[in-house]
């Protein structure tokens, strides 16, 4: 097991608090361990491509339970360490309640870190895993908001490039908070401010999900090619398995170039082939003919299943129905006293009369 650090010299807020120091790296972590003077390690919730993520504790916010990111020590230099610092910029731009929340950043002997808020639930993908096959209205909240949450990233100038099922956590809650997904792993993001990640021209992002133009060159990305991510989730997500038919990755390349894609109905045959047009044109080879913005695709796949998210999107809490007041009862004391007043205005009008003919 990994010694605690002594010294943690964490640079928060600082003007560049990534320059790595000539200090040691740190270690992976276990249960119990204390990072940077500020963090307990609880329990590992992910191991990545390029950090561990844990659920630990931040002890300097009333021990909020966070989501700790933390760059493994074989990526700790170039570009991986950039993207690390990307992640924290763009979530701290990005407040959307589809779209994870930072709580600090730092790094600490050379290790950067990034806090999150914890997600309780499972990823889209392990929900797909678990259950195979989704059906459409069971998708359509899910959907609704992972595409409301990308569109606002996408407004903010901000395209995603990694866009996968085990980077949409679904979060564990009722239907009626302000998003039922949120959406993580900002690293390979690219904000039209900063283009500076497309010079190395380096294949990045998961083949799977990637779109033809992102295959042939990092600096042909754009919001579109988000759109073509989201329709291979769509896909992966009704039919529990991917639309390009490939048992390696050269074949997987070669289908999505040459858009190659196993028509819907082979693994759906109960769905209407409407659905399968919305997924060819959010897979379209060109970027220009998938649709605009992810809810343009959202709204497609509405019009073809008939599926739609009940909850309005963002709806502010309704109010308690306001208390109609129920309809008095005439109980038979109010009878009787109804009968006494009634009885005493016929008399006062026969004595007025009385006295007014006299
Ligand atoms: N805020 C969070 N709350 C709960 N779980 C999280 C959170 N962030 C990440 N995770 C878990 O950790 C996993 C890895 O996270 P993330 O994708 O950000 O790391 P990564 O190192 O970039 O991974 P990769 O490079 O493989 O995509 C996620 O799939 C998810 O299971
Ligand atoms: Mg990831």
């Amino acid at each position: 097991m990994t010694e605690p650090v002594d010294d943690p010299d964490v640079h928060q807020d600082e003007e560049d608090p990534w320059a790595p120091e000539p200090t040691e790296v740190v270690d992976p972590f276990s249960p119990g361990f204390f990072f940077a003077d500020r963090f307990r390690i609880e329990a590992p919730l992910g191991v990545g491509a390029m950090g561990a993520v844990y659920r630990a504790t931040d002890l300097q916010s009333e021990e909020e339970p966070i989501a700790l990111k933390i760059l493994l020590r074989d990526k700790q230099e170039g570009e991986a360490r950039e993207r690390f610092a990307r992640e924290a910029q763009i979530l701290s731009e990005l407040d959307h309640p589809g779209v994870v929340g930072i709580r600090g950043y730092g790094h600490t002997k050379n290790t950067p870190w990034l806090a999150m808020e914890l997600v309780k639930g499972e990823t889209l993908g392990q929900r797909i895993r678990r259950s195979g096959k989704l059906e459409p209205a069971v998708l359509a909240p899910i959907l609704r908001d992972l595409c409301d949450a990308l569109g606002a990233a996408h407004a903010a100038g901000i395209v995603h490039r990694d866009l996968k099922p085990d980077h949409v956590l679904l979060r564990d809650v009722d239907a009626s908070s302000a998003s039922a997904v949120k959406l993580i792993d900002f690293g390979l993001s690219w904000a039209a401010t900063s283009r500076k990640l497309t010079a190395t021209g380096t294949v990045l992002g998961t083949p799977r999900y990637m779109a033809p133009e992102q295959i042939a060159s990092a600096r042909n990305t754009s919001a579109r090619s988000d759109i073509y991510a989201l329709g291979v989730i769509v896909y992966e997500a009704l039919c529990g398995d991917s639309p390009f038919a490939a048992s390696d990755q050269g074949q997987l390349l070669g289908a999505i170039l040459q858009g190659r894609i196993e028509p819907l109905a082979k693994h759906r045959p109960d769905l209407p082939d409407e659905l399968d047009a919305v997924i060819r044109r959010a897979l379209a080879h060109r970027p220009e003919d998938r649709f605009a913005t992810p809810r343009e695709l959202y709204e497609a796949f509405v019009a073809a299943t008939g599926a739609r998210a009940s909850q309005p999107r963002f709806s502010k809490p309704s109010l308690p129905p306001r208390a109609t007041p129920a309809p008095a009862a005439v109980t038979p004391a109010r009878f009787a006293l109804y009968a006494i007043v009634a009885l005493g205005v016929l008399l006062l009008g026969g004595a007025v009369g009385y006295l007014l003919s006299r």
